[in-house]
């Protein structure tokens, strides 16, 4: 994987942010109650402190580097000249990739730019990475709801979409996006979808939809936000050729 020149911020903050002072009150109790000779306490206060920590490194690997390893796996399969879109591309971090492959095609990524789950969640600072990448040429931002996405059928020979169907409401609003992706994706498209929640509902969406080449899969540790208990699926789906 290619260097990376763009500012990608951190997938839920707050988590690694909560998981890291959990880790630091804990282990500072590991260290008052050993102090004080108090042992069984300094020891579970320890291992707690060293199990919240590990969760923290988990979290701050994946997000900064994990992710961007199984994504660029996941795109050597491309020829370099599809037209791909990412839903929910927040900064960039899989659309770039993806752009970088796309000599001869093109990146479209769409999202609302919510500052929920993802810092610094801005337009201006997407493409200001695409412009770090050298990629701008190739990448159009469009503003715009999974739910209801501004394309028309069939427009996208890829669809992506990394940790963002889950941000949505509901599991009616999720199939609703599930259903969008498949709507602009042409027949014989790839569609892959990456979540650390609902990919079940997702391949059922896509099987409720005539879909029969879905399947579903573990990205793997490099993939974990804390640990394996929330691991990312990949759901991986051809939409069937006309
Ligand atoms: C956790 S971020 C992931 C961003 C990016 N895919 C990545 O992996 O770095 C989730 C993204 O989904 C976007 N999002 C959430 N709900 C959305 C919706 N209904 N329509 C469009 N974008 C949405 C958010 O604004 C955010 O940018």
């Amino acid at each position: 994987m290619s260097k990376r020149h763009g500012s990608y911020g951190f997938d839920a903050p707050w988590a690694v942010a909560g998981l890291l002072f959990g880790a630091i009150v804990l282990l500072g109790l590991a260290g008052l109650s050993l102090s004080l000779d108090i042992l069984a306490a300094g020891i579970a206060f320890l291992l707690g402190g060293l199990y919240t920590l590990a969760s923290a490194i988990s979290h701050l690997y994946t997000t900064r580097r994990g992710k961007f390893a199984v994504w660029a796996g996941q795109l050597e399969r491309l020829r370099g000249d599809e037209r791909l879109l990412d839903l929910g591309c927040g900064r960039g971090a899989v659309l770039l990739l993806a752009a970088q492959r796309l000599e001869s095609g093109g990146a479209t990524g769409v999202d609302l730019w919510r500052a929920k789950g993802r810092s610094g969640n801005h337009e201006q600072v997407t493409r200001a990475n695409a412009e770090a990448e050298g990629v701008a040429d190739r990448v159009e931002l469009v503003t715009g709801d999974l739910r209801d996405l501004p394309f028309g059928d069939d427009a996208f020979d890829v669809v992506v979409s990394s940790q963002a169907v889950h941000d949505i409401p509901g599991a009616d609003g999720r199939a609703r996006a599930v259903r969008e992706a498949h709507r602009v994706l042409r027949p014989g498209g790839l569609l892959l979808i990456a979540d650390f929640r609902h990919t079940q509902d997702y391949e059922e969406t896509l099987r409720e939809l005539g879909v029969v080449d879905v399947r579903r899969r573990d990205a793997g540790w490099r993939f974990w936000y804390g640990g394996p208990w929330s691991a990312t699926g990949i759901v991986e789906a051809r939409k069937p050729a006309a």
